[in-house]
């Protein structure tokens, strides 16, 4: 839907110039609406401030919308805990990518495409042969991400709606294949070929832990595990990532590149990285008595240390996300065989003690969605320098549905923010021997 002007304004009295100024509000579908100071700077000759984006809508967008007060994650209107529970991630990708959940001719020809893009040129495997076989496979991802444009030329005018697609289908297609091969590479093992014959996660799975030497079979319920971990991870509004991705993209840049930008910024611990930082946290903490220590450790302004995998943006209840894998995390482990996991364990009691502690709750400091999902990857056979591979895999197709969404606006243009400049005013040049 098209946003709403409601003929009402906001009004600013400027102390400075005696003026006032009037703002219009526009409405939204659901959710805060917004007041529109495209013209701000213009007219009273101030910038906004709004370091770290807490209060700046930077965009309009139909995809995923957020109640983080309520805990609530919808894709195009359905909830996540809908979507999770009765469709697949390539129903999802459908859904983010065309704006409906596909019936099933349409879900057939979707599968059929992105089960068809899944190799890569093979010239690319070369690219990997630069890295050191104990690179992280984040580090190879933004590599061989960005590489892509060195081979898809033919996709990269973003100004062809039909290219805008084919890439978008390409890069959902293609991300399994990368991600397996750089952690096929990290181990020192084979490449594995994609099979058409399995769905999207099954082949991804066969992919990464298949040997050209033996026959790979797989449970229906890990994959399924597989599947909804992507699901959960499909798209989340404007986060840290997703706005990289919008910001390159506004550049007219071509999108292999953008997505490249935003798995770099996915990387870093405060976001996607955080999965991985929970386990090396819980390994660090070990054991249930030392809880209390760290949870100290977390409180002290003084202590770089947080406590990973808690705490959100937007979310100030429970990441609807972090709780359908808790609700399923005890399941996923008997299905995977795992008797028994210290690690779940340990942060079962450190949400236990973190949510009765007055710090956390006056923050609203909830877990989120990396809380529990490296103990499920773990289960599942992946090391941790695999956990925001993963993510990066699953938040693709969120990133590309962003950014075709921002090249179908005809208003888009580039980011470019300003600044509260602190620094030196004009001061004369010093040569060197009045220095
Ligand atoms: C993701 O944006 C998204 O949508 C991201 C994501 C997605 O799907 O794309 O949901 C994925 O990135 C989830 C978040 C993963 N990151 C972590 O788990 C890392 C640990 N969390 C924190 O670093 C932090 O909570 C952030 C980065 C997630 C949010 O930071 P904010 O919004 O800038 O919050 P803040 O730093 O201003 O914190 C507010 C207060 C501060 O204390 P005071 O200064 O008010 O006294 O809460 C404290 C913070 O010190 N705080 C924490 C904490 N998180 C916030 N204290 C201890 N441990 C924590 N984890």
């Amino acid at each position: 839907m098209d946003k709403k002007d409601t003929g009402e304004f906001v009004t600013m009295h400027d102390p400075r110039s005696g003026k006032e100024f009037r703002f219009p509000i526009i409405d939204g579908s659901v959710g805060p609406s917004v007041i529109d100071i495209r013209k701000f700077y213009a007219e009273t000759g101030y910038f906004t401030y709004d370091p770290g984006f807490t209060s700046t809508a930077s965009c309009d967008s139909c995809l995923t919308y957020i109640d983080g007060d309520k805990g609530v994650l919808m894709h195009r209107g359905y909830r996540i805990e809908d979507l999770a529970q009765n469709a697949n991630y390539l129903e999802v990708c459908y859904l983010l990518l065309h704006g409906e959940l596909p019936n099933q001719q349409e879900y057939d020809e979707f599968a059929y495409d992105i089960t068809h893009h899944t190799m890569l040129h093979d010239q690319i495997q070369y690219f990997f042969r630069g890295f050191r076989r104990d690179a992280h496979p984040m580090a190879i991802m933004v590599g061989a991400v960005g590489a892509l444009s060195a081979f898809y030329h033919d996709v990269t005018d973003i100004n062809d709606e039909r290219q805008r697609m084919i890439a978008s289908y390409r890069l959902v297609a293609k991300m399994p294949t990368l991600a397996a091969m750089a952690y096929k590479y990290s181990i020192g093992q084979p490449f594995m070929y994609a099979d058409n014959s399995l769905s999207y996660a099954a082949n991804f799975l066969k992919m990464t832990f298949a040997t050209p030497t033996e026959e790979f079979s797989v449970s229906d319920s890990v994959v399924k595990v597989m599947d909804q971990i992507f699901i959960l991870h499909a798209d989340h509004e404007q986060n840290a990532s997703t706005s990289t991705v919008r910001l390159a993209g506004s550049s007219m840049a071509n999108p292999f590149a953008c997505i490249s930008a935003g798995i770099s910024s996915l990387w870093g611990p405060a976001h996607g990285g955080a999965n991985e930082a929970v386990l090396d946290m819980l390994e660090q903490i070990g054991t249930k008595d030392r809880v209390g220590k760290f949870i100290k450790r977390a409180k002290d302004k003084n202590d770089p240390f947080r406590l990973m995998g808690f705490g959100h943006r937007v979310y100030k209840n429970y990441d609807p996300r972090a709780g359908i894998l808790r609700a399923s995390v005890h399941n996923v482990l008997d299905e995977l065989g795992v008797t028994a996991e210290p690690l779940l364990d340990l942060a079962l009691e450190l949400e236990r003690i973190a949510l009765k502690d007055e710090y956390f709750i006056e923050r609203k400091l909830f877990p989120n969605v990396d809380f529990y999902s490296g103990i499920i990857l773990k289960a599942m056979g992946f090391p941790t320098s695999m956990f925001t591979v993963l993510f990066a895999l699953s938040r693709t197709v969120g990133w590309i549905s962003q950014w075709k969404e921002m090249h179908e606006d005809p208003r888009n243009r580039i980011g470019r923010p300003r600044q509260l400049f602190l620094g030196e005013d004009k001061r004369s040049f010093k040569p060197m021997d009045q220095r």
